[in-house]
């Protein structure tokens, strides 16, 4: 479904070297059908000029919120735009935006819109995964604001890293998605998403167990942000945390009790995510009264938990999309490839969890998604929601692409 026709966008573009790519997005939402109505802050005018886009766009550019003909311009953009784009978002543009300060038109337009909104940002890496940037990410995406980006790879400077914007192609294709889901970016309403998250808590005596420190907040981001898209959320988890409206949740504690649990759950859902972190070995014997020090020192035998991702991948439902993690300290690439090869997963989401800031405990993350078909896509140091919202991405887009090859069938 075409859901650009006929739809107005207000195209923000701020003043980063990516500006030049604005021209080429411009085209395509244009070509597309779309009704295109360019918005440049100053910034912006020093990579590219109005005229280029007054060429293309469907409407001349507006700039100024002092403006003869329309006292309230940002008003009126905001009001009629069935979705505000901003491709590239300079820094200055997203803390602007997360903190509510309307500067410009722009920044005015994007606070008085309740149209959909898609950031594109784009930025050295430096930027990018400055705690700033990051806290002021996370707010937007926390108030439902759809984040695009940024890719991996050359930079203004010839540097390379996080924080080259995303593709013209990919950014159509996401507003796309935006209008596709009624604005309310619900690209997974009637799916069912069973996520397990914290650590399992393997028994010694009745007091003491092996534990791992997982908090528990990377597999309650994955709820979220599925949930935010409309999806029916069951997560199965060995933390409590703030609740999670309209998800059912499954409170376990050991490997056995969770695999049961997501064995159960995982019947009858579309989507799996494995980011709880399973303990691999258990005491083969639990004592049934707490250990006395004056008995000495115990020696606890070990045996294997059950490896539920495993045994999720081997019996994996036709059209099931099947999301493992690998928590690694070394050479992440090799032995996330591993475990998707070896436990029958369509995505691996490594991380190394000794990484400054990444993994256990933290608020943000930094991952390697492998696919199974080979593809890999970095996603640098960000919240762990927008993890979340990052890898969905890629598994909402594989399923869609999916289901259009049978559909052409
Ligand atoms: O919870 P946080 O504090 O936010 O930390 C997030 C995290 C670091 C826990 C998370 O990002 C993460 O890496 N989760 C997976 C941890 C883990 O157990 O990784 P692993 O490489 O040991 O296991 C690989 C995969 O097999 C995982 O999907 C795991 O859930 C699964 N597994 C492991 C053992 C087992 N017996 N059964 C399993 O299903």
């Amino acid at each position: 479904m075409n859901s650009l026709a006929g739809k107005r966008i207000v195209l923000g573009v701020s003043g980063g070297i990516a500006a030049y790519k604005a021209v080429e997005i411009c085209r395509r939402l244009v070509d597309a059908g779309a009704h295109v109505i360019p918005v440049l802050t100053k910034g912006a005018t020093r990579f590219i000029g109005r005229t280029t886009f007054d060429a293309l766009a469907s409407e001349p550019v507006q700039m100024s919120l002092f403006d003869e003909d329309d006292p309230i311009p940002h008003t009126t953009l905001g009001q009629t735009a069935d979705c505000v784009l901003v491709a590239p978002a300079t820094a200055r543009v997203i803390g602007a935006y997360a903190a509510g300060i309307s500067s410009d038109l722009l920044t005015a337009t994007l606070i008085a819109t309740r149209a959909p909104v898609v950031i594109c940002p784009a930025m050295h890496t430096e930027m990018w995964e400055h705690p700033a940037v990051i806290d002021n990410i996370a707010t937007l995406v926390e108030r439902g604001v759809h984040i695009v980006g940024p890719e991996s790879g050359r930079l203004a400077g010839g540097d390379e890293g996080a924080g080259r914007l995303s593709s013209p192609a990919d950014i159509v294709a996401a507003v796309g998605r935006a209008l596709d889901a009624g604005g309310q970016l619900a690209d997974m309403a009637g799916l069912s998403v069973v996520v397990t998250a914290g650590g399992t808590r393997e028994p010694i005596d009745p007091v003491r167990y092996i534990g791992n420190r997982s908090s528990g907040k990377q597999g309650y981001a994955f709820a979220e942000e599925a949930a935010s898209r409309g999806a029916k959320v069951t997560i199965v988890t060995t933390v409590e945390r703030p609740d999670l409206a309209g998800a059912t949740v499954v409170k376990v504690d050991t490997a056995q009790e969770m695999a049961a649990a997501t064995a159960k759950a995982a019947k009858e859902a579309d989507v799996v995510i494995m980011a709880a972190a399973v303990a691999d070995f258990r005491p083969v014997d639990p004592a049934g009264v707490k250990l006395k020090k004056r008995d000495g020192v115990p020696a606890i035998e070990l045996e294997p938990t059950p490896d539920i991702l495993a045994s999720l991948g081997a019996s994996k439902p036709e059209g099931q999309t099947l999301v493992g993690f690998a928590a690694e300290t070394c050479d992440v690439a090799g032995n996330a490839a591993a475990k998707l090869s070896g436990k029958g997963a369509d995505y691996i989401v490594a991380n190394d969890v000794t990484a400054e800031n990444a993994g256990f405990a933290y608020d943000t993350n930094e991952v390697l998604v492998l696919a199974s078909d080979g593809r890999t896509h970095p996603v640098g140091l960000r919240s762990k929601r927008q993890v979340a919202q990052a890898v969905l991405d890629m598994v909402v887009a594989d399923r869609t692409s999916r289901a259009d090859t049978q559909e052409n069938k």
